[in-house]
């Protein structure tokens, strides 16, 4: 492929970059000139960060401050799983679902932004997925459709709260990839039921996604915020 977004050395954040989508995101970003942070709660990560922990996203901010002089591209990719109906997420999971998926990423906005308002310029990658629209996916269920109906709607209200300042916020919504998250649950007849209904007769793959994310993050997409953006093979449409 041709597109050649230059960040010319631009710093990302990537969170949950450990592997899956956010490590994909985060090659995607450092192959165009980008300076990435590919962050993670899993503590082999070379940033570790805990997008449910202030202290751990203050401690992360201070340390790109300092050695890149603050952060231009954020990408909230951190996420959970629930699956299965209503009543197989109990309390405890829906509380930990509700920490990474949604305070997750009002954590980083909060911590990230006041920096991109000095500066006049910024952009925000949120990453959704499918379920946020009919609240429930192929593997996520209601309780996590929901959260990613959150992070759409965050998405709208910053677009247009940030855009004065120069910050654009965008979303990608994936259908289903063979990531860790969801192989477990991918048999071969989830994967024939789900390829059924995708017009373009494939899963995501990652670097579907990470393309998309290069492209909302750079100036290729300049007059583009508070959009989610489906990453689906035409699946939304059908
Ligand atoms: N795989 C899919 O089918 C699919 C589809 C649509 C959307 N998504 C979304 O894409 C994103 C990435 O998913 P993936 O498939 O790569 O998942 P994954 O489970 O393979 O990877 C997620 C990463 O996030 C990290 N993480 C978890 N909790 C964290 C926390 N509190 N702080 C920081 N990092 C944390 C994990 O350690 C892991 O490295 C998620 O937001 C997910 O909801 C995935």
């Amino acid at each position: 492929m041709n597109m050649h977004a230059d960040f010319g050395g631009r710093v990302v954040l990537v969170t949950g970059a450990g592997r899956g989508l956010g490590a994909k995101i985060a090659a995607r970003f450092a192959e165009h000139g980008a300076r990435v942070y590919a962050s993670d709660v899993d503590p082999s990560a070379p940033l570790v960060m805990d997008v449910a922990d202030r202290a751990s996203i203050g401690r992360a901010m201070e340390r790109i401050e300092r050695e890149a002089g603050g952060l231009d591209i954020l990408v909230n990719n951190a996420g959970l799983l629930a699956n299965g109906p209503y009543d197989a997420t109990g309390p405890e999971a829906w509380d930990k679902l509700v920490a990474v998926n949604l305070t997750g990423v009002y954590n980083c906005v909060q911590a990230a932004v006041p920096a991109m308002r000095r500066r006049g310029r910024g952009a925000i990658v949120n990453i959704a997925s499918v379920s946020y629209d009919r609240g429930g996916g192929a593997f996520g269920n209601v309780w996590y459709g929901t959260t990613k109906a959150g992070v759409v709607a965050m998405t709208k209200g910053l677009g247009r709260e940030l855009g004065p300042f120069g910050i654009r916020v965008n979303a990608i919504a994936p259908a289903v990839v063979a990531t860790d998250m969801v192989n477990k649950l991918l048999t071969d007849e989830a994967r024939q039921r789900i390829v059924a209904r995708i017009p373009m007769g494939r899963l995501a793959a990652e670097d579907d996604v990470a393309r998309t994310a290069v492209y909302l993050a750079s100036d290729w997409s300049d007059f583009i915020t508070g959009e989610t953006i489906a990453v689906d093979g035409g699946f939304l449409r059908t």
